[in-house]
């Protein structure tokens, strides 16, 4: 993790300064303090320069110019309106992206944007933020690395007059940070290391220290109360299912009850999905490691409101198995008995998320009556095809909550789109033996997957899902989320919380 200072005054020998400038390339009042002391060398490289024009995401380099520094980085702020909080976190990862290039392991920044920003203190933040979520890369298992340059940069000083008040906005920021981190160090994870049991290891060893309760449920357990849903799922693995429990109590003891009562989220954690006997193409198979993305959401948000101490009370849920195929394992026709009691019949075993999400959705209901409930799957091909990978699908039995969920989206630049639900879609698996069917056909493929889940909501449960499949893994690289696992969801869910949840 990236270390932000700030400070009120220029630190030491600062190999490397960032400053700012706007339209045209017009210096920020630091950065012409910078120019002074270089002789000019700062306006004359702007001027000459063929490619920088200040615009935001532009970034200039003067190496060799005097004034006691090595290089000045001059960042660009111009995006011709008010720079939002996601134009402060794009500047940060610039910066990043430039020291990286440079090799260097840091840098100072003067905060002063030269088109005036309203509060010095949430910029400076803000920036630090940005820089702290390009500074990731997992690179666990490379033993011979491919080129010299640091993969991450170490420090950032910031310096501005509120360097107190910038601090006391980052701290939060940090402990998010962190929270999608430990996702997007899951969803990276090859699936020969990350699988149910390994993956209980891993969430009690980063959330145990935070005061997280961890209870976990092992096949045996499941067996015995009756959840056949994933007990089915898991059959055909030699690695057993489990079922994970984590609890954070924000709330003081002597909270009103009804502030007491928890939000509940509920991961989707298929350490690897064959499609079971239903068997998936070769071609691209490998990319089903990260079919684990819900749960691996559910465990960096868990993180990230622990972390940051947030006043709420939550329950983070995950559904762990392996959808193998077998000779024990669930054929295509085969009944399933769900915790709800509800009978599934199984017709395609690839449709795997809905059967381990029923399950844990009904337990979570059962024993913590929360007021909310919201769900996050990599749960079908369909979403990809109606949202791409810019929208996660949202669907819900509440009228508000999407509502939030799309704004919070909108605020943190994680994208939800709300879908409809219909009756139609809940008849469609309707099954001719048993209670439902898991799939429902070729038209609408992540809605009835949604009627499903719909199927295991308690009456009086505000409930959300959340199909991420178009979006928990990236194949580019963005400002301030690399290609691979993205963490998504972690920054939405966290906002959700302190826009809504959170006690003041
Ligand atoms: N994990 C997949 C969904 C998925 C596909 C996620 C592509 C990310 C990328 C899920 O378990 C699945 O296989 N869904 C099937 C459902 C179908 C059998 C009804 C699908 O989407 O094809
Ligand atoms: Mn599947
Ligand atoms: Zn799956």
């Amino acid at each position: 993790m990236l270390k932000a200072g700030f400070t009120g005054t220029m630190p030491k020998n600062a190999g490397v300064i960032a400053v700012f400038a706007g339209k045209k390339g017009a210096l920020s009042k630091n950065a012409k303090d910078m120019d002074k002391k270089t002789g000019g060398a700062l306006s004359r490289a702007v001027k000459a320069s063929t490619h920088f024009e200040g615009k935001l995401k532009q970034s200039l380099v003067v190496s060799g110019a005097g004034g006691g520094v090595d290089h000045i980085i001059v960042l660009g702020t111009a995006g011709g309106k008010k720079l939002s909080a996601t134009d402060l976190e794009s500047l940060g990862a610039t910066l990043v992206k430039a020291l990286k290039d440079l090799k260097q392991k840091g840098a100072a920044v003067l905060v002063d944007l030269p088109d005036g920003a309203e509060n010095a203190a949430e910029t400076a933040a803000r920036f630090a933020f940005g820089a702290a979520l390009h500074n990731y890369s997992f690179d666990l298992y490379r033993t011979k690395k491919k080129d010299e340059r640091p993969k991450t940069v170490e420090k950032l000083d910031l310096v501005l007059g509120e360097a107190a008040a910038a601090k006391k906005l980052y701290a939060p920021m940090e402990k998010i940070a962190a929270g999608v981190f430990f996702t997007r160090d899951l969803v990276s994870e090859p699936p020969n290391v990350l699988y149910p049991e390994s993956f209980v290891d891993r969430v009690k060893k980063e959330l145990t220290p935070l005061g997280v309760k961890i209870q976990v449920l092992t096949e045996k357990q499941m067996e015995k109360m009756g959840m056949g849903a994933i007990i089915g799922v898991g059959k055909g693995s030699v690695r057993p299912p489990r079922m994970v429990v984590m609890q954070y109590d924000g709330l003081p003891k002597n909270a009103p009850a009804a502030a007491k009562k928890p939000v509940a989220f509920v991961g989707k954690g298929i350490t690897f999905d064959t499609g079971g006997i239903s068997l998936k193409p070769g071609p691209g198979m490998d990319e089903m490691k990260w079919d684990m993305g819900g749960a691996g959401t559910v465990s960096g948000l868990m993180k990230a409101l622990a972390g940051r101490k947030a006043k709420i009370n939550a329950i983070g849920i995950l559904a762990l198995a392996e959808n193998m195929p077998d000779g024990n394992a669930t054929r295509p026709g085969d009944v399933l008995t769900s915790l709800s009691g509800q009978t599934i019949e199984v017709l395609n075993t690839d449709a795997e998320g809905r059967l381990v999400l029923a399950d844990a959705m009904w337990y979570v209901q059962d024993k913590f009556k929360p007021k909310v409930m919201i769900d996050l799957a990599t749960l079908t091909g369909a979403i990809i095809i109606a949202l791409g990978h810019e929208y996660a699908g949202i669907f819900s039995n509440d009228d508000d909550l999407p509502k939030h969920l799309m704004t919070a989206g909108e605020d943190v630049s994680e994208k939800t789109w709300h879908m409809p639900m219909c009756t139609a879609w809940d008849k469609a698996i309707d099954s001719d033996i048993a209670d439902m069917k898991n799939i429902g056909g070729r038209d609408a493929g992540s809605a009835t997957a949604a009627a499903f889940l719909k199927r295991f909501v308690k009456d009086g449960t505000v409930w959300a899902h959340l199909d991420i499949a178009g979006v928990a893994w990236s194949k580019k690289d963005r400002p301030t989320v690399p290609k691979g696992g993205t963490g998504f969801g972690v920054r939405l869910l966290d906002h959700l919380v302190a826009a809504h949840y959170e006690a003041k």
